[in-house]
């Protein structure tokens, strides 16, 4: 445990008024607090199910009506299978060089916007708990990473597992260590506050995945015990953030959700209801699903889109081509979208954001070049405050 872990448990609730159980917050009372923000990353010790079994005993399992749990057909997935090697050495590169760039920067807290274990999640068995270890708990390490929070959030991988896989992420995670934070209530949704010298800023955790339609349909594997349920009581979720929002006057109000209501691969319309907040409150999305990283501004509202941290997609960024005018920067080109995360410096005076491409060498080729990467490839700023609904 590191020393700054056993501070927090003795001091235990004094940390911060919104510490859970055992978690630790961020530190309070900066001018300027950097916070890295990152999504669709663990992938490592995910195990693909043997070929046999998915190609030859799988089909011969359901043509005699024997249940499939979602997590072993998911397990198949060929896609996924094609990438888990490159995705491997993926994760653990970037997250070797969001140490180099947090140590530069002074990262304080990081914040996940899901998919934190490919390919079904994890659950409270024997291959959760290594995989927990291994995809992040030992992932993480050094220090850029030691003695800081990670504010998660649930990504549709997370969800396979079903209620398992999330009361595990909600409730087992946060205790077995102390960086994973979750809120207080055990719940997929939660809200928690930075605060600085003179500023604070509300973040509001919502799991978009109850939201998904296509969800629903019994042939997909998302449609678990879990998601059947919460798409039933969406409208708790919508009148969590509607709430969280109205009861905040901070100066700043962050929306960190897993899907992207705009995106240059799937839009996920079905999102609306949690928009209409979001303009209202003239607050930001931070989003991830999409396998890069990239700017939007829709409709009034800036999307961070913050998912390259694990397998990097060039097809989710659209190869690099703007669909329109909604799209301000994609981390893509035509072969290739860039491995990375995006830190957030707050400040009274302006949320930060610097979106860090990896120049990215892999067996000699450098296949997504960058000159400089300790240096951001984009960055904006915003600069008008949050508003009260
Ligand atoms: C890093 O940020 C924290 C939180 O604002 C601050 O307490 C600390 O002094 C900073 N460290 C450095 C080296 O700037
Ligand atoms: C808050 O602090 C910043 C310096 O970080 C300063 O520029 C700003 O004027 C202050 N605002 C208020 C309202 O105190
Ligand atoms: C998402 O919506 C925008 C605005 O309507 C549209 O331009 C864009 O093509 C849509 N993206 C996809 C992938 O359909
Ligand atoms: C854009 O914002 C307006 C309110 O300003 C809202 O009525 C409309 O539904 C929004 N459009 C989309 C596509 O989100
Ligand atoms: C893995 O990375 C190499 C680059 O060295 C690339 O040529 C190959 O297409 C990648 N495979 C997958 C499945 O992404």
């Amino acid at each position: 445990m590191p020393a700054m872990s056993r501070i927090a448990l003795t001091l235990g609730l004094a940390l911060g008024a919104s510490a859970a159980k055992n978690s630790i917050v961020a530190p309070t009372g900066a001018e300027k607090l950097t916070v890295g923000l990152l999504g669709d990353y663990g992938w490592t010790g995910w195990q693909p199910l043997p070929l046999d079994f998915c190609n030859n005993a799988l089909p011969k399992l359901q043509a005699d009506g024997v249940t499939i749990p979602r997590d072993l057909q998911n397990d198949c997935d060929p896609g996924d299978r094609a990438a888990i090697s490159n995705a491997t050495i993926e994760e653990t590169r970037t997250a070797n060089y969001i140490e180099k760039v947090c140590l530069q920067k002074n990262c304080s807290a990081f914040v996940s916007v899901g998919d934190n274990f490919y390919d079904s999640g994890v659950d409270f068995t024997s291959e959760g708990i290594q995989r927990f270890y291994e995809g992040w708990a030992n992932m993480y390490v050094g220090k850029a990473f030691d003695g800081k929070p990670w504010y998660q959030a649930l990504g549709n991988h997370d969800i396979v597992a079903g209620k398992a896989g999330v009361d595990f992420q909600t409730r087992i995670a946060p205790l077995m260590e102390d960086r994973w934070y979750f809120g207080n209530d055990n719940l997929p949704y939660y809200t928690y506050d930075l605060k600085g010298s003179n500023w604070t800023a509300t973040f509001a955790v919502v799991d978009s995945d109850c939201f998904i339609n296509k969800y629903q349909q019994s042939t997909s594997v998302y449609n678990t015990d879990y998601v059947i349920e919460c798409h039933q009581t969406t409208q708790t979720q919508v009148e969590f953030l509607r709430k969280a929002f109205a009861e905040s006057t901070a100066t700043w109000k962050i929306l960190q959700i897993h899907h992207g209501f705009i995106s240059s691969s799937t839009n996920y319309t079905e999102l609306a209801p949690l928009m209409d907040i979001v303009r209202e409150n003239n607050a930001v999305v931070i989003n991830g699903h999409d396998h890069c990283m990239a700017h939007y501004q829709f409709n009034g509202t800036n999307f961070v889109l913050t998912g390259g941290a694990g397998y990097a997609e060039a097809g989710d960024c659209n190869y690099g081509v703007p669909l329109g005018p909604f799209t301000k920067w994609l981390g893509a080109d035509a072969q290739q979208a860039a491995n990375g995360f995006v830190t957030l410096d707050i400040s009274y005076n302006a949320l930060h954001f610097e979106y860090y491409a990896r120049d990215m060498q892999l067996k000699g080729a450098d296949y997504y070049p960058v000159a400089n990467e300790m240096k951001p490839s984009y960055s904006f700023d915003v600069t008008q405050h949050a508003t009260k609904a």
